[in-house]
């Protein structure tokens, strides 16, 4: 019987998603979010607008190892396959307006003023779990000091070549929408709930400026609350201050 603290039969890493993969993240994204579908659409458009910020869980394993189907792609002739595992989509967005569940960008393009980042979606899939593989690709798009050496991968595997800046860095906050109860999960990369879908704006929680100024004051959290509730009755906003980039 193995456990946990075992080491896996299994390495991986994280790569950057294309057109390819979209078959099996669909696949994935169905079976983890059966309450919360979004369409092949949708995940096509991000893919295509914002490569940089989606990312496929390339797993490899030994042959007699493979379970669920076929490989997603063969990967050294024979002796070990590779799959997808899970996935990352993640892109710029206007401040504290996430996009609607399974909704396609307006006028199909990222909003030109965006300034502020946004992790739509991490997903892995049960049996790769609790291996810290989510936390590697979540630092990775955070990029900035989080990003750079120390991350945890159990197979020795880099998680992504050149790791030292996400695509997240760039903005000054990331933010995003926790689901599922997984506030913990976020709170240990710095993400702190703003809003929920109960009650929008969380007071004590959101900077003055958030919660008025430049946010664009109530109506911009009415219409958060909203959307959130889009995303079901537990939906909480959360976001980050991003560290400010070195300077080179
Ligand atoms: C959330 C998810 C991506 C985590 O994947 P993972 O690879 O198992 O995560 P990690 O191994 O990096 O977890 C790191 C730590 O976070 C904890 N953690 C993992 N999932 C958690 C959750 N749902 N709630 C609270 N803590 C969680 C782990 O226990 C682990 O703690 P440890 O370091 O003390 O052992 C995965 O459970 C998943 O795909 N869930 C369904 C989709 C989902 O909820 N996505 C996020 C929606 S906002």
């Amino acid at each position: 019987m193995t456990t946990a603290s075992d080491p896996p039969a299994w390495s991986w890493r994280w790569r950057p998603m294309t057109p390819a993969d979209l078959p099996a993240v669909l696949l994935i994204g169905d079976e983890i979010h059966r309450d919360l579908p979004e369409d092949e659409a949708v995940f096509r458009q991000r893919l295509l607008l914002f490569p940089a910020g989606c990312f496929a869980l390339e797993i490899t394993e030994p042959a007699e190892h493979g379970e669920g189907g076929p490989p997603a792609a063969s990967s050294d002739g024979g002796d070990s396959s590779a799959r997808i595992g899970g996935y990352i989509m993640s892109f710029p967005i206007r401040r504290h307006r996430p996009p609607a569940l399974n909704a396609l960008f307006p006028g199909g393009a990222l909003a030109a003023d965006a300034d502020q980042y946004y992790l739509h979606d991490v997903a892995v899939l049960p049996r790769f779990r609790a291996r810290g593989v989510a936390s590697a690709g979540v630092r990775m798009v955070l990029g900035g000091s989080e990003g750079r050496g120390g991350s945890r991968n159990g197979n020795g595997c880099r998680e992504r070549d050149g790791a030292q800046s996400g695509p997240a860095a760039a903005y000054e906050t990331t933010s995003l929408v926790s689901v599922y109860g997984t506030c913990k999960f976020w709170e240990r990369f710095g993400f702190r709930v703003i809003a929920t879908a109960e009650g929008g704006l969380v007071r004590g929680n959101a900077t003055d400026e958030e919660a008025e100024g430049e946010s664009g004051g109530e109506g911009l959290w009415e219409a958060l609350r909203d959307k959130l509730r889009g995303y079901g009755d537990d939906a909480k906003f959360m976001i980050r201050q991003n560290p400010a980039e070195a300077p080179a």
